[in-house]
């Protein structure tokens, strides 16, 4: 980073904090230090001033994809003759070597299960696995590590609160308001307790450019409301709700959050406390971790006072024939033998992330995501769905006629991987009034040259299925 801007510490976003320490910036000496959401800081000129400062340091920002891309064995395939260019990072990432690492050494020197044995094996992995959740907890800056849940991912996260704290605090007549923008892994466990519960769902609209209307939000906020469920950012049109000013209307009315991280968590600096969240889930895979494992984080009182997700072993603290009592969180979350090697290479991706720097990630998936959008638009023919001012680097989009399928199909034979569908978000397409979409979607290790390929594949497709 440019010495002479001087930036203490900082980051933006989902979780955002900037904190500056005495930097110059046109001839300004700016001495400053706020909490603030980008969508809030545009009010007078000093803060002005700041923003212009941030976009010139994400400029002079050193950033190199094509070190890290060394660390991404997958990356190096050629995939029908042509070099791969992965771009399908909102569904999954790739893993680097570090992690990939860390579960064959797992398996070759630590395995054996946690909590449960007093021999060296046992010791060494309930160590590892309770270092990852640590690690886990400060990377998020979760108050403790107890606040830490090991579920299967997200959607097991967010399953968990409907069940363990929904069934219990969720009753006829209640409220849940969730928004129109949500994949199906913060929608179908709702749409499942509300049936149940005989509760009701509500939904905040998404706008034309993929924002919330949060005129709407204001106006179905109930004294009958028990929970908002929101995504921090959207998987389909990238855009990155403003979780501070949600969670600021919720609490003014004493009303819980969740937070659906699972597109935020990986790409953006996230602090729990500043956001004032009740709950976050995330999933390790979307951020360079193995599949099957994920995170819940709550406060405290709510993980106190929910019940056992599952029962089995290590939830109990003692079993009767007829009855038994819970372990301690987390553990009373976490029934059966976990994920461990999932835990543990998890960690080892947050050792990664960190290596980097979340803010430097941000910032270098900004300044791809707006290289991307502007040599997207030089090609008439493509429609981009939402436009939000705050976006992460998810774009979704149609191109004439072509079926996203056909187009995906087509990119695939040129090494190009996308995703082409509905992206678990059939609600969303419905309101569009489109069958599916493809989706271009970026992580650190992406590179300005694969859009320009990207690009370039894109308008010889026009050419292909042109009559
Ligand atoms: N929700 C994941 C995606 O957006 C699977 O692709």
């Amino acid at each position: 980073m440019a010495s002479e801007h001087d930036v203490g510490s900082g980051a933006f976003a989902v979780g955002i904090y900037l904190t500056f320490s005495e930097f110059s910036f046109k001839n300004e000496s700016i001495s400053v230090a706020f909490q603030a959401n980008p969508t809030e800081l545009c009010i007078c000129n000093k803060e002005r001033i700041i923003v212009e400062a941030i976009k010139e340091i994400a400029k002079s920002i050193d950033f190199d994809p094509y070190r890290y891309r060394k660390d991404f064995p997958v990356l190096e395939q050629m995939i029908h003759g042509m070099p791969l260019v992965y771009l399908d990072n909102a569904a999954t990432t790739q893993k680097p070597n570090a992690v990939i690492n860390t579960i064959v050494n797992y398996y070759k020197r630590d395995n054996a299960n946690v909590h449960r044995a007093i021999h060296q094996l046992g010791e060494r992995a309930t160590l590892a696995f309770e270092e990852a959740r640590k690690k886990i907890a400060a990377f998020i800056n979760a108050p403790s590590s107890r606040q830490i849940i090991f579920t299967r991912g997200t959607t097991e996260s967010i399953n968990l609160v409907a069940s363990a704290w929904g069934e219990k605090f969720i009753s006829e007549g209640d409220e849940i308001i969730l928004t129109e923008m949500e994949h199906h892994s913060n929608l179908v466990p709702w749409q499942l307790l509300a049936k149940k519960v005989g509760a009701k769902l509500k939904f905040i609209p998404f706008t034309e450019s993929g924002v919330l209307d949060f005129e709407v939000f204001e106006r179905i906020l109930s004294n009958r409301t028990r929970l908002v469920a929101i995504t921090s950012m959207s998987n389909v049109f990238g855009t990155i709700n403003p979780i501070k000013r949600i969670t600021r209307m919720a609490k003014d009315r004493g009303i819980p959050v969740l937070l659906d991280g699972a597109q935020s968590v990986p790409h953006l600096p996230t602090d729990v406390q500043i956001l004032d969240c009740d709950f976050l889930a995330f999933s390790g895979h979307k951020m360079l971790g193995p599949t099957g494992i994920g995170v819940l984080y709550a406060k405290i009182n709510y993980l106190e006072n929910m019940r056992p997700y599952q029962g089995g072993g290590e939830m109990i603290q003692s079993v009767w024939l007829e009855r038994s009592t819970w372990n301690e969180i987390p553990h009373k979350f976490e029934a059966g033998t976990p994920n461990i090697a999932g835990a543990i290479a998890f960690g080892a991706a947050i050792d990664y992330l960190n290596r980097i720097g979340m803010s430097q990630i941000t910032l270098y998936e900004q300044e791809l995501t707006t290289y991307a959008l502007n040599r997207m638009s030089e090609i008439d023919e493509i429609v981009i769905y939402g436009n939000a001012p705050e976006r992460g680097g998810v774009i979704s989009f149609n191109l004439g006629d072509i079926h996203p399928h056909d187009l995906s199909h087509f990119l695939d034979q040129q090494g190009i991987a996308v995703r082409a569908g509905h992206h678990c978000a059939q609600p969303i397409m419905r309101k569009l009034d489109i069958a599916a979409t493809t989706r271009a979607s970026f992580y650190f290790y992406n590179t300005k040259e694969e859009i320009d390929y990207l690009v370039d594949k894109l308008k010889e497709a026009l050419k292909f299925f042109s009559p």
